[in-house]
């Protein structure tokens, strides 16, 4: 399909803007620019990940403290929102280390990659959103990746210290290097990209 509906073209814009900011590692940028020169086609198998989980209702929430920011982060947010009926819903049920309630108090939202509102194999763009008080479980994968944290967060790789990016900062992980990451006393939100096939 060669057409995009305006509500994920306008998520891509503001989620391009954000992943290449100073306040991210060097290789999370190139990871990102790779990712979104992807995203310049836009392809869609039409899958559509629709069930929802207990964690998709703090999705209001979560987006309260910034949706009407005159921000990137507010712009990203209200995206988000106009998107909600398309997202992609997902959630990891595997992993050690996870606090005890973290399955039902995490989501995936996928906005471009399988089962997403623009279905793809190539890349996954897309976001985390975490209840309060959750640590999500250490995980690994082979796609490389990048996340840029909207909100008060933490995220911790190969068993260091865990590290705040801060708000707009964010995290680069190499192929299957361990990571995870924890919420404090407000709902968690980041937005990751992943570079799903090698080659090019
Ligand atoms: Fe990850």
């Amino acid at each position: 399909m060669n057409r995009r509906p305006d509500t994920v073209a306008a998520f891509i814009a503001i989620a391009e803007k954000l992943f290449q900011s100073e306040k991210l590692p060097e290789g999370g940028r190139r990871v990102a620019a790779r990712v979104f020169e992807r995203l310049q086609t836009p392809s869609d198998d039409g899958v559509r990940h629709h069930t929802r989980y207990p964690a998709c209702e703090w999705l209001d929430a979560t987006l309260a403290p910034f949706i009407d920011d005159d921000s990137a982060f507010g712009a990203a947010a209200r995206a988000i929102k106009s998107l909600e009926p398309d997202l992609g819903w997902s959630r990891r049920s595997s992993g050690v280390n996870g606090s005890d309630d973290y399955i039902d108090a995490h989501v995936h939202g996928m906005i471009c990659g399988p089962g997403g509102a623009e279905s793809r194999y190539d890349v996954q763009l897309g976001f985390s959103l975490m209840l309060p008080h959750t640590r999500y479980p250490d995980h690994s994968h082979p796609p490389e990746e990048a996340y840029v944290l909207f909100t008060p967060g933490e995220f911790r790789q190969d068993g260091g210290e865990w590290i705040d990016p801060g708000i707009g900062g964010g995290i680069h992980n190499v192929r299957n290097n361990l990571h995870a990451m924890r919420s404090g006393s407000v709902p968690f939100l980041a937005v990751w990209s992943l570079l799903t096939k090698d080659g090019d």
